[in-house]
């Protein structure tokens, strides 16, 4: 085990948890906002501190497989699935009926979405706690998920402790995939590219159209958003607008000049969080769709989308 699973920081805030308190920590994807997923009351606290307007499932994060099969049903596709954990997937699957999850989690529903962060101080955090935590990205409700400690403490204040683990290595979300029966579906493209999602079942994992979707934060037209307006698949910046380029040879802030997606992701919420402290109109260059640039053409849709 490493000294990280034993230090006292973790132990102070795994009784926090315990408590029924909240605690923010890291992931590979963004940092969440954590709470025990066996108390109701803990788990509203998540709803009260982001803001968040309703109530919608939460991801269920667990330390490893058999803390996962305590919680939900696992079928052979799933299982094949499972292979990338700990890793960016979250699995939607149905609840089993002695989970003690609260209800509040799962808005409800007989379904839990469910994954095995790949990060050590999640997994110590999980395991020293003894409980799953439910966890949604912790930034307010609508606005940037935070790929650091300190754009937590920005957004959320003291009143949450914060585990720092560094920067967020993947800095999207996870990809979500829905089960019916053998087939299957991506809910949210994410920091897992699809394609290696079917390569590992051998069969295509087709996009949930948008009516089928659960009606959650991370799937509203309007999210992720930053202060500053948007506009995508810019050739340059206008007069006002600041840039945010992709690729050799453009200036200013770039997600990546080398044209790399993985950096690109890994940047995405970073840099906007930066650039909306100055800019009020940002252009961004266009961004590839294959791989990982499902995921970031999906987080820029989301905020450069029409707001209320
Ligand atoms: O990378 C991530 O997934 C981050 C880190 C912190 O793990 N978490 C995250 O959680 O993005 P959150 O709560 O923002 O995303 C929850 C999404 C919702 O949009 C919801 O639609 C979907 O997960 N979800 C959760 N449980 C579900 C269920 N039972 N059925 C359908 N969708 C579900
Ligand atoms: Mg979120």
């Amino acid at each position: 085990m490493s000294g990280a699973a034993h230090s006292p920081e973790i132990e102070a805030l795994a009784a926090r948890l315990r408590d029924g308190e909240l605690v923010a920590f890291p992931t590979e994807t963004v940092y969440g906002l954590g709470a025990d997923a066996t108390s109701s009351d803990a788990v509203l606290k998540i709803y009260e501190t982001k803001g968040r307007p309703r109530f919608n499932p939460l991801i269920v994060h667990v330390s490893d497989l058999e803390m996962a099969e305590r919680l939900v049903e696992l079928g052979p596709v799933a299982r094949k699935l499972a292979r990338f954990w700990p890793g960016p997937l979250t699995l939607v699957l149905p609840r089993r009926a002695d989970a003690g999850l609260s209800d509040i989690v799962t808005a409800g529903l007989d379904t839990v979405g469910i994954r095995i962060p790949d990060h050590p101080l999640a997994q110590a955090l999980i395991r020293a706690t003894g409980r799953p935590l439910a966890a949604p990205s912790a930034n307010r409700s609508g606005k940037l998920s935070p790929t650091t400690a300190e754009q937590v403490r920005r957004a959320l204040g003291d009143a949450v402790p914060v585990l720092d683990g560094g920067a967020a290595q993947a800095g999207v979300e996870s990809t979500i995939l829905a089960f019916d029966g053998d087939s299957v579906t991506q809910l949210r493209a994410g920091a897992l590219p699809r394609d290696e999602i079917e390569a590992a079942i051998g069969r295509p994992v087709p996009q949930a159209a948008q009516g089928a979707r659960v009606t959650a934060p991370g799937m509203l037209l309007s999210h992720y958003a930053p202060n500053a307006a948007l506009r995508l698949d810019a050739d340059a910046p206008q007069p006002g607008e600041t840039w945010l380029g992709f690729g050799p040879g453009s200036e200013g802030a770039n997600l990546s000049p080398t044209s790399d997606l993985r950096e690109a992701a890994r940047n995405l919420f970073s840099m906007l969080h930066r650039l909306d402290e100055t800019a009020s109109r940002i252009a961004v260059a266009p961004i590839p769709r294959h791989g990982l640039g499902e995921a970031i053409n999906d987080r820029l849709q989301r905020a450069a989308a029409p707001r209320d």
